[in-house]
Parts: C-alpha cells; sequence; structure tokens
C-alpha cells in the first residue's frame, strides 16, 4: 500500500511516500530562514510558507519514489495539533488529490505520527509500550496497549520541553531553533557542573514541570554576574540539559515498570537530544526494558511519520471524510 504523507502542522514542510513502514520519499522544506529572525515561529507567515513549498515537495517527492499520483492507495494528512492556518494547507491539498484520484483520505494525529515513526526503523511491533512524547509543544508520557489506543499516564503543567530548550538557547544567544544548538554546546561540558531543580521529580505522579526551570538558570546567571563571575555558557547548557533529561528518564521508566511494559517509544523534535538518548538508552539496559526511538531526521517534524501512521490506519480500514476540519488542540486518544 503506497501512501503519500503531508505534514504542515508547524514550521516545516514535509511531505513523504511510504510502502507499509517502507520510507521511498522523505522531503522538508524548512522554514527556518522566515522564523529565524522573530526568534520563533509566525503564525501567518508559516502558512504563506507551507503555500509556496507544498504543490513543488508533492512533485519531487513522487519522482523521488517513483510514482504517480494515480498509484496512490491513501493520502495521509496531519489535522491537528498544531496552527490552525497550517494545517488547513497541508489538508486543503491532500484533500484535493484524494478527490481527484479516488485515494482514500487518513486525518493523522501529529503526536501519534511522533510515536509511530519508531515503525520505519524498528519494525511495527511496538505495543504494549509507553511513550515519551517530547515536542515544541508537548511533553506527555502515554501508554499504548495495543497499536491506535493511548492513555495519557502525565504531561508537563506548563512549558513543553521543546520550547524550554527554544526559550534558554534565545537566552545563550544560540537563536532558532535552539534545541540543536544548545545540544551542540552542551557535548563536551559538564553536566553536573550547576544543580538546577529537579522539578516534580518526587511528585509521585507522571507529570512535568519545566518554567520554573528556566527561572532558575536566568537566576543563576544574574547572580553570578552580580558576584563578578562569568559563566560558562557551554556548562550551564550542560547543566540545565541535565536537570530536564534526569527528570524524563526517571519518569519514563518508573511508568514503563508500573504498566509492566518491556518497551520505551521515544519520539517527537526533543528526541534528537543526543543526551536524552544516551541517558534513557543506559537507563532501559539497566533495567531490561527496550528504548526505542528514531533516527534524528524522523524525531524532528517529518512526513514519513504522517504516512506511516496514516497507511496503519488505513490498513484497518478507517477512512476521513473530505468534510473534516483541522483540529488544532487534538489529544491523543
Ligand atoms: O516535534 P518537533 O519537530 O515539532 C513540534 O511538534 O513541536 O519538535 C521541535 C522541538 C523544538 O523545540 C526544538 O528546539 C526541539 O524540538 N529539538 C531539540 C533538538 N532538536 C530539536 N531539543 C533538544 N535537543 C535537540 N537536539
Ligand atoms: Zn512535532
Amino acid at each position: 500500500m503506497k501512501v503519500l504523507g503531508i505534514e504542515t502542522s508547524c514550521d516545516e514542510t514535509a511531505v513523504a511516500v511510504v510502502e507499509g513502514e517502507t520510507v521511498l520519499a522523505n522531503l522538508i522544506a524548512s522554514q527556518v530562514d522566515v522564523h529565524e529572525r522573530f526568534g520563533g515561529v509566525v503564525p501567518e507567515l508559516a502558512s504563506r510558507a507551507h503555500v509556496e513549498a507544498l504543490t513543488p515537495l508533492i512533485d519531487t517527492a513522487l519522482e523521488t519514489a517513483g510514482c504517480e499520483f494515480r498509484d496512490l492507495d491513501g493520502v495521509a494528512v496531519t489535522v491537528g495539533p498544531g496552527l490552525v492556518g497550517a494545517l488547513l494547507v497541508g489538508m486543503a491539498a491532500a484533500k484535493a488529490i484524494a478527490l481527484g484520484t479516488g485515494a482514500p483520505l487518513i486525518g493523522v494525529n501529529h503526536l501519534e505520527g511522533h510515536v509511530l515513526a519508531n515503525a520505519v526503523e524498528h519494525g511495527p511491533e511496538l505495543t504494549p509500550s509507553v511513550c515519551l512524547i517530547v515536542s515544541g509543544g508537548h511533553t506527555m508520557l502515554v501508554h499504548m496497549p495495543e497499536p491506535h489506543r493511548y492513555e495519557l499516564l502525565g504531561q508537563t503543567v506548563d512549558d513543553a520541553a521543546g520550547e524550554a530548550f527554544d526559550k534558554i538557547a534565545r537566552f545563550l544567544g544560540l537563536g532558532f531553533p535552539g534545541g540543536p544548538a544548545l545540544d551542540r554546546l552542551a557535548r563536551d561540558a559538564d553536566p553536573n557542573a550547576i544543580r538546577f531543580p529537579r522539578a516534580m521529580a518526587d511528585s509521585g505522579n507522571f507529570d512535568f514541570s519545566l518554567s520554573g526551570l528556566k527561572t532558575a538558570v536566568l537566576r543563576h546567571v544574574e547572580a553570578e554576574r552580580r558576584a563578578g563571575r562569568d559563566v560558562d555558557p557551554a556548562d550551564l547548557a550542560a547543566s540545565f540539559q541535565e536537570a530536564i533529561v534526569d527528570v524524563q528518564v526517571a519518569k519514563t521508566i518508573d511508568a514503563a515498570r508500573e504498566r509492566r511494559v518491556e518497551t520505551v517509544l521515544l519520539g517527537g523534535g526533543v528526541v534528537a537530544n543526543t543526551r536524552l538518548r544516551e541517558r534513557m538508552e543506559k537507563a532501559g539496559a539497566e533495567v531490561g526494558l527496550r528504548v526505542l526511538f528514531p533516527s534524528i531526521d524522523l524525531c524532528t517534524d517529518n512526513g514519513a511519520m504522517i504516512a506511516v501512521a496514516g497507511a496503519w490506519r488505513l490498513s484497518r480500514g478507517e477512512r476521513t471524510s473530505l468534510g473534516m476540519g483541522a483540529d488544532p488542540s487534538l489529544e491523543l486518544g
């Protein structure tokens, strides 16, 4: 089953063609230069950039995959969560292709896409599992007893992890998006240089809080400057990152044990983080859990994850009506 996947929920225009879990084409037109000078994503500019980039990207993806519109067995598109105007660009294109070719349309939850991105490299046996989803807009732990069934275990009560990375990176003058730059800066630095608070580490539930950590970083820098001391930005980045990763690793392992699953799945842009991948792999090995995460390119927003999730749903006989609207605050469930 060949499925076209379209993802336009935020600032990447992404298109892929998959056959089952095999990726035939996976292309991204990044909007980084559009939003860079604003230090964050400007929704109206994102929608316009999607309009410009999408049609040629679909053509190139089909060409790369060696197929034509008439070869498609389905069209998958992100319906939410995300920026409403941006989502609508992808949905309009997907509906037009479905209508024109007669291929069935399937709407995909972006968060399910992040989880099922794991199928590309690890195959379809992903459940029962506990999933840590960490992206620019979400930080959550979910129990997935079987494919497409999600039970929320906990989530952030304030900022998302990616948002915290981006804010601290901006504070350090690392540009936008900040996560990858902060990751690089932290790589050879000391993660124990500064002991930042591990928010909600002992909360007894699976919720997270990240806004206090941000404040702690700013306070630390102010205090050091007042005392006439220099702060090493690399040590600061590594220590901040460690505080986030510590809590995420501990809660994910606890959740997996509580739910008695043997598999942990990681998904979302923050899973591209070197330290999170290292620490999670090590912690999993220590307690005998199978820890899976996608390759870096499939962690951040991409079309392949949407195409794979759509293909799974289509093969169960699911279809989405052409009348379906975007849902900016769609929940996983
Ligand atoms: O999943 P994603 O591509 O888009 C959303 O669905 O939000 O996630 C984007 C987020 C951004 O906040 C970005 O800074 C963060 O993922 N990110 C990282 C890394 N690469 C991307 N955060 C930490 N370390 C990274 N290497
Ligand atoms: Zn995402």
